[in-house]
Formats: C-alpha cells, sequence, structure tokens
C-alpha cells in the first residue's frame, strides 16, 4: 500500500507569510487577514479538501536584520504587520468539525501557567482540536522587545525549551486526575480536591508552584510540532514532537533531514515511523500544464526581490542587503535559525546559490520546492517525493491567498483521491486520534511520565 499523502496549510496571521509581493495580485486577498470572515472561509475551504490542519506561523519581532532596520520590512510588509494566531482559532472552530489547528506560540517569552491555560481553554473549544508548533524565535528583535539584549544562544535555546516542556506537561498531564471533576448536585462538590495536586518544578530555567487552571481537556497535552532540523533541533524533536514541519528546496536536502529525525525519535526511545514529517511546499495547479505555468509567469511579475531577502536575511541572521546579487551564498555559524542557511550552503553540496537565485525562489512560497502544472503532473511529482523522502506530507504554502488552496482543494485533491493517495474521509475525534489513533499522549512520550494514573 503505498503511504497516504497529507496535507497542511502554512499560514500566517499577516499580509505576507512566503510570498513576498503578491499582496499586489489583482485575485489576492491577503489584506482580508484582519477579517474573520476570511479565515472561517478559508477553515471551510481546507476541511472540504480533507487537509489535516491549518498552520499558523507567528514572530514576536520585526525582521530588522536586512539593512539593519525594520525599514524593508514595514515597506514590503514581510511578517509585519502581524496579529496574533490563536485569537483566530474559535472562529475558525466553529465553523469546521474536523480541520486541526497547529499554532506557533513561542516559549521564550511567556511563563508556562498561562500559556499553558490557554492551550488547554483552545483544547476544550476545538473538542480537541489543538496543536503547539513548539518554538523559541529567532529574531533578536523579539528578545528586545521583550526587555533583554539578545535572544538566548542557539543550543541554550533549545535547553530551555526542555525546561519548559517538562513544566508544560506537569500541568497539563499531572495536576488533575481524570475523574477530578465530579460536579456532584447533591454534596454540592465540583471538583474533588483530593484529586488535584500542585505541581512544583525547580528547573534550569523555570520555577513554578501552582495548580493548573483548567480541568483536564480532550487531549490535555496539545499535538506537539516542531520545526527546527540542526542537531539540537533534531534531538528535541526526538524526544517531544508529533509531527515535524521541515523546509528545504529539493529531495537532497529534505531527505537526510527525515531520516535524521526519525533516528532520534528512535535514540529517545520512541517509534520512528510514528512521528509525521511534512515538507514546506508551494503548488501552482491548474487545469492544463500550460494554464499553470502561464499563472506562474502572472505571479512571478508580482514577486518582491527584496522582501524575499528581507525575511530571508530574518531566518538566517545573514544581512543580505551587504552581498552583491551574484555572488555565491556562504555558510556562517550565528545564534538565528540554522537550517534556513544551511538550505542554500552545505546542505546539497551539488548546489550552489546565488543572492539573486535565493530572491527569485524564496519570492515564491519560501525556500520550499515550487511544484507547477496540472493535476495529474503535480500528483506524479508528489508521488515522486513521496517516494524518494520517506516523508508523510506537504506543509503547503500559497502564493495568491485564498487562490492557491482553493486551486489545490478542487483541482489536486480530486486527482490524488482517484489514485488512492489521499483520504476520502476525516477519521473520527480529537487531532491526536486523527493523526495516531488515541486521544492522550502514547506511553513512550516523557509527557506520560509525569502523569497521574
Ligand atoms: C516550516 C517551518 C515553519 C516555522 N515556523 C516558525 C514560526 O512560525 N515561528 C518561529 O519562531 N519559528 C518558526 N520556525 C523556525 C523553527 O522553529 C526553528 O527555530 C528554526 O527552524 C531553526 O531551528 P534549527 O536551528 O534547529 O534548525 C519554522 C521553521 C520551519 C522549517
Amino acid at each position: 500500500m503505498p503511504r497516504e499523502i497529507r496535507f497542511n496549510a502554512f499560514e500566517m496571521n499577516c499580509v505576507v507569510h512566503q510570498s513576498p509581493g503578491l499582496w499586489r495580485h489583482p485575485r489576492d486577498r491577503s489584506r482580508d487577514y484582519r477579517k474573520l470572515q476570511s479565515w472561517v472561509a478559508l477553515a471551510r475551504t481546507l476541511e472540504r479538501g480533507l487537509f489535516d490542519g491549518i498552520f499558523l506561523a507567528d514572530v514576536l519581532g520585526v525582521y530588522d536584520v536586512f539593512g539593519g532596520s525594520a525599514q524593508s520590512a514595514l515597506a514590503h510588509a514581510t511578517q509585519v504587520p502581524v496579529n496574533d494566531p490563536l485569537l483566530l482559532v474559535p472562529a475558525m472552530a466553529a465553523a469546521t468539525e474536523h480541520l486541526g489547528f497547529g499554532v506557533t506560540v513561542t516559549l521564550s517569552y511567556e511563563p508556562p501557567l498561562p500559556f499553558a491555560r490557554r492551550m488547554s481553554t483552545l483544547d476544550h473549544l476545538t473538542d480537541g482540536r489543538i496543536g503547539w508548533n513548539v518554538v523559541t524565535g529567532y529574531l533578536d528583535s523579539a528578545a528586545r522587545g521583550m526587555g533583554e539584549v539578545g535572544q538566548r544562544r542557539h543550543d541554550d535555546r533549545y535547553a530551555a525549551a526542555e525546561d519548559y516542556m517538562a513544566v508544560v506537561y506537569k500541568l497539563w498531564e499531572g495536576s488533575w486526575a481524570d475523574d477530578a471533576v465530579v460536579a456532584d448536585t447533591a454534596t454540592g462538590v465540583f471538583t474533588n480536591p483530593d484529586r488535584v495536586r500542585r505541581v512544583s518544578h525547580e528547573g534550569t530555567h523555570y520555577r513554578l508552584d501552582a495548580v493548573h487552571l483548567s480541568e483536564p481537556s480532550p487531549q490535555r497535552t496539545p499535538v506537539l510540532y516542531q520545526a527546527g532540523t540542526s542537531p539540537a533541533g533534531r534531538a528535541f524533536a526526538g524526544r517531544h514532537a508529533e509531527c515535524v514541519f521541515m523546509s528545504g528546496p529539493s529531495v537532497q536536502v529534505i531527505t537526510p533531514r527525515g531520516a535524521s529525525i526519525r533516528a532520534a525519535a528512535r535514540d529517545a526511545g520512541r517509534d520512528p515511523t510514528a512521528i509525521l514529517i511534512f515538507a514546506l511546499m508551494t503548488i501552482i495547479v491548474a487545469p492544463s500544464d500550460a494554464e499553470a505555468k502561464a499563472l506562474l509567469d502572472d505571479y512571478r511579475g508580482y514577486a518582491d526581490h527584496e522582501g524575499a531577502l528581507t525575511l530571508m536575511s530574518g531566518w538566517t541572521g545573514v544581512d543580505f542587503s551587504t552581498l552583491d546579487l551574484d555572488s555565491i551564498v556562504q555558510h556562517v555559524e550565528n545564534d538565528a535559525g540554522r537550517s534556513a542557511l544551511d538550505n542554500i550552503t552545505r546542505a546539497d553540496p551539488s548546489r550552489t546559490w546565488t543572492v539573486r537565485d535565493v530572491a527569485e525562489h524564496v519570492a515564491i512560497g519560501g525556500i520550499g520546492p515550487l511544484i507547477v502544472g496540472s493535476p495529474a503532473t503535480v500528483a506524479d511529482e508528489l508521488e515522486r517525493w513521496m517516494e524518494t523522502t520517506d516523508l508523510n506530507g506537504f506543509n503547503l504554502a500559497f502564493a495568491v491567498r485564498p487562490e492557491t488552496f482553493d486551486a489545490v482543494v478542487d483541482l489536486l485533491v480530486p486527482e490524488l483521491q482517484r489514485r488512492g493517495r489521499y483520504k476520502t474521509a476525516y477519521a473520527p475525534g480529537t487531532l491526536r486520534n486523527k493523526l495516531f489513533g488515541h486521544d492522550r499522549l502514547d506511553e513512550t512520550h516523557p509527557a506520560a511520565s509525569v502523569r497521574w494514573l
């Protein structure tokens, strides 16, 4: 049986997510990011297309690496203005029954207790369809906005994340017993105090002495997503992640990363095949190859190359404004994200990238591959990716909003279903149940060890 192909939509509560300049396209509706109805409509479209989820990215700072200021980011709207992703979820959940919500929240700037309560709240309100993309941030501007001088060192961010996870697991899994809420109208006891316990934590980065404020929610711990593939990132994913998002331009870059994530899960005593791995991709699909190609040519007319380099500078910590457009991008080590620069330097030694190549590539859909063609052509290419990479699916970026997703749902999904490569109905229940067949994290996961049995 060939492996099922899964889709997530890669979105962000802003104008320019991964395709700078495309907001100017006459059919693009990106400015409607401020309108709840645009998110509700998108959620319905994605559910019609049986997407596993909508994955909402987030940053808490501006992309001010390019040119050393926020000027370019503001002018080109590269991930600024950006609104809070979590506030979109209840409206989208009310309009759908099955779609999952993988929301990015950085753990670097918020104490565990209020964050844990917010996720429990959303797990209740979505009937167990909330997921958390665990990030620590990569922008110094975000750290400065929080009153710090700069971000923590790269590997120390992962060490802090390890401690943060230990705290939130105790809150989600260990503070309230399953039978704590009795709601006994005869005795007047709502919660049995003997079945709720304080969490005490004295860790390397966090301390806490508290009772979790929410009663047990359907999944307890939200479905855990992770997206870093540096050595420290892989080790973290191996221990904690249930789904991993990767970005890279080719199968050559993605394949070893997927293998290394599965190896890290094996090292952590978990089932490596149970981790779902999604690669970033942008799909331009139209009824025929010629129409898809024409669509791409049309889109390219709106691509904003400075915006692309502004994004890339933020992701990599390298100021691309100082580099000659025809120079070859070199690897450097710094405290921004590591995989982003690896993608265009050492991850695939057979390919070099000039700054111009980067600007042109990243302007449509970011650093992931761009697949263009008829439903049959695109489906062939996705099958080739699946056969060579050991992936579980794709995290789809958009060029024109919501046109890119409409086309995938209306044209590509039926083709994949005809080939038996895509589900024809959702599984029931919580997001974790749909993805893995159980509501709670399994016994091999570190969260299970703090459970109140
Ligand atoms: C597809 C994808 C989406 C990501 N989304 C976010 C995000 O929304 N916010 C964020 O702060 N980091 C995001 N990241 C960055 C990662 O969390 C991580 O910081 C980055 O990949 C660097 O980690 P590494 O050095 O371990 O590779 C994303 C990464 C990838 C590949």
